[in-house]
């Protein structure tokens, strides 16, 4: 061991009720001091949400030192600017969402798709860590993301929780928050899922599909009642990923490796 510090990242995670940010080790993907969680501003405009993140940038500045800032969106991300918005402010499509966040922080800020930084951590330090072929990482929560890793490597961006099957959008029959809404038991919803994933596994056939989001916490519920292809597991970093997955994509944005 040299003793020399390891790279280290500020990861923000902004979820529907709760904008959550830790440093994060980039070598072992452990958080470096304990999580800070403020309430999500409502509503959570850019605007709003760009004050919390630069609050919670303030807060890690000492352990920060340098390191970049990366932030998670529940949209597509295509070079710093979201372009879709099923669960947040309408406000936020089309907003350069890399230079609003730089500007108002005052240092670099790489803003990703929540579910795209949760399988960039999967793959690096959880479930999915040394899988090779195709790996699915989906998140089920407000709604359903996906992240679509092979060999380790994120294709971004890839959004099959809106996949349209038996005429519905897909996450709003099969995602965590339609259990909650609707009052489902976890058969019931274990056979919306059984239909979801059965339509994703026959059009990409991944080598493994990993679930995250809060429910994963209880996969022994729901996850025996599947059959499928690939084996499905809960994911490993649990509500940790978006926080380490965002930290790492904003370090490798600035075209380093830790
Ligand atoms: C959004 C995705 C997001 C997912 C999980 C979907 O409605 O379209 O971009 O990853 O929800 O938050």
């Amino acid at each position: 061991m040299s003793g020399e510090a390891h790279p280290a990242a500020l990861g923000i995670d902004v979820g529907g009720s709760g904008i959550k940010g830790a440093p994060v080790d980039l070598r072992t993907g452990a958080l470096t001091a304990d999580r800070l969680r403020i309430e999500t501003p409502q509503p959570a405009t850019p605007s709003a949400v760009a004050d919390v993140v630069g609050e919670i940038a303030r807060h890690f500045a000492d352990e920060l030192g340098d390191g970049p800032i990366g932030v998670t969106v529940p949209g597509v991300v295509t070079r710093g600017i979201v372009r879709s918005a099923a669960n947040i402010d309408p406000t936020w499509i089309g907003t350069d969402a890399d230079t609003l966040l730089s500007e108002r922080v005052g240092r670099d800020v790489h803003v990703v798709n929540d579910a795209d930084a949760a399988g960039v951590a999967e793959a690096r330090f959880g479930a999915a860590r040394d899988q090779r072929g195709l790996v699915l990482v989906t998140t089920l929560g407000t709604g359903i993301g996906t992240a679509l890793l092979l060999d380790g490597r994120l294709v971004p961006n890839s959004e099959l929780g809106h996949l349209e099957i038996d005429g519905h959008d897909a996450e709003s029959r099969a995602a965590a928050s339609a259990r909650e809404l609707e009052d489902l038991s976890w058969e019931e919803w274990a056979e919306r899922l059984q239909r979801y994933y059965g339509v994703v596994e026959d059009l990409l056939w991944p080598s493994l599909i990993v679930v995250g989001g809060g429910v994963s916490r209880k996969a022994d519920k729901f996850l025996p009642l599947l059959h499928l292809r690939a084996p499905i597991i809960p994911a490993g970093l649990r509500n940790q990923a978006g926080i380490v997955g965002a930290a790492l994509l904003a370090y490798e944005e600035r075209g380093s490796r830790p």
